[in-house]
């Protein structure tokens, strides 16, 4: 397997660390070459053997090259270069949630028609095996609903807020450093991560598109030290969650900031960690949890995918059904 990386930032940059480990020196697995913008801040990676590119073309036009990843964030970039991989029949992993909300639907046919792989294990949940089992499960189990705390900056700074009462802009400025955050912050707190998540996820648990706009989309932006003061005197905690319920052909979906009971399982998963519940019929209730963001967390679920490629274990697509969906809105008891 020959590899090129479209980003060498804290997911590219930890993708390339695990597989320089020994680890990895038994496979036939090489990191050949990776786009990046300015070729002197990653100098130290040319110097450990890496060759660097300015131009994408370099590795989607390299005959060599068989498998990308795509880890440079963004929608139109990444859009053209996927598309282009898959079109050369070049295998594609990506932890981009943001351009497969959009274009899932163009990627998995291009995929189906190259004969190609496109893995996305950590658009959702960072370095959480959750893709991947569910959508084994998705094969004998008829799920119906799918919720979770699926942005770790978001329960970053709630939990910061919660257990060290501190104020909403400087612990966003805390998961900024940590690597967590979006290169747009915004889209972390005003839940447009989360909304691109549960919707990739819905899409491919339910084989049935649900459309990022019909979402209804709540952040944390507005809430203060003293809701969460409010809250905690209540014996409870404010969460940003995702739920999406499918039943009889219909979505039910929302991103929004609910208060829950301390003892309750969702308000136990603090900082960056993340959890993604599913219910279905032969499995009533499923849970993973793990570390939603970070670096080595992330580039770990995106050597899984290449491990996947490279064993020929790549789980087939599921056929997703993109016709329009119906949607209704959320009703007001939703979360109780
Ligand atoms: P990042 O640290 O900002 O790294 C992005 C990398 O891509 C940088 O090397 C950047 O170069 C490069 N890049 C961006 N646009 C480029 C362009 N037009 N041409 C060439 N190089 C370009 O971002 P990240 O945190 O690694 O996130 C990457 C992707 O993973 C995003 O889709 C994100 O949503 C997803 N993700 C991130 C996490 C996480 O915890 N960070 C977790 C799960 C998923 P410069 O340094 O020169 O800008
Ligand atoms: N910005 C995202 C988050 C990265 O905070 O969850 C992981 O997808």
């Amino acid at each position: 397997m020959k590899i090129g990386i479209l980003g060498l930032g804290t997911v590219g940059g930890g993708v390339w660390d695990i597989l320089s480990t020994t680890k990895f020196q038994e496979y036939d697995i090489k990191v050949k070459t990776a786009l990046v913008r300015n070729k002197s801040k990653y100098i130290s990676y040319e110097e450990q053997g890496l060759n660097l590119t300015l131009d994408p073309y370099e590795i989607l036009n390299d005959p060599e090259i068989d498998t990308v990843v795509e880890v440079m964030g963004g929608i139109d970039k990444p859009y053209e270069y996927i598309k282009y991989a898959l079109s050369q029949g070049k295998h594609v992993v990506t932890a981009n949630k943001a351009v497969l909300a959009k274009h899932m639907e163009e990627f998995l046919a291009l995929a189906k028609n190259n004969n190609a792989a496109l893995l996305y294990e950590a658009s959702v949940g960072g370095g959480i095996p959750l893709i991947k089992p569910l959508k084994q499960n998705a094969r004998i189990n008829n799920f119906y609903e799918i919720s979770g705390i699926l942005n770790g900056t978001s329960n970053f700074i709630l939990s910061k807020m919660s257990k060290e009462g501190l104020e909403f802009a400087d612990v966003l400025k805390q998961a900024q450093e940590k690597g967590y955050a979006e290169q747009d912050p915004s889209d972390d707190i005003d839940g447009t991560d989360m909304a691109r998540k549960i919707s990739v996820l819905s899409s491919t648990i339910f084989k049935k598109h649900l459309p990022l706009e019909h979402i209804q989309i709540n952040g944390i932006r507005h809430i203060e030290k003293q809701d969460m003061d409010i809250a905690k005197k209540a014996g409870c905690d404010i969460k940003l969650i995702a739920k999406s319920n499918y039943e009889n052909n219909n979505y039910k979906a929302a991103v929004e900031p609910v208060i829950l009971k301390q003892n309750s399982i969702f308000a136990q998963v603090s900082d960056e960690y993340n959890i993604g519940m599913a219910k279905g019929d032969n499995l009533s209730e499923v849970s993973f949890y793990g570390e939603g963001a970070g670096r080595y967390a992330t580039a770990n679920a995106v050597v899984s995918d290449l491990l996947d490629i490279y064993n020929h274990e790549a789980i087939e697509h599921l056929a997703v059904d993109f016709s329009s969906t119906k949607v209704n809105p959320i009703l007001a008891d939703y979360y109780v």
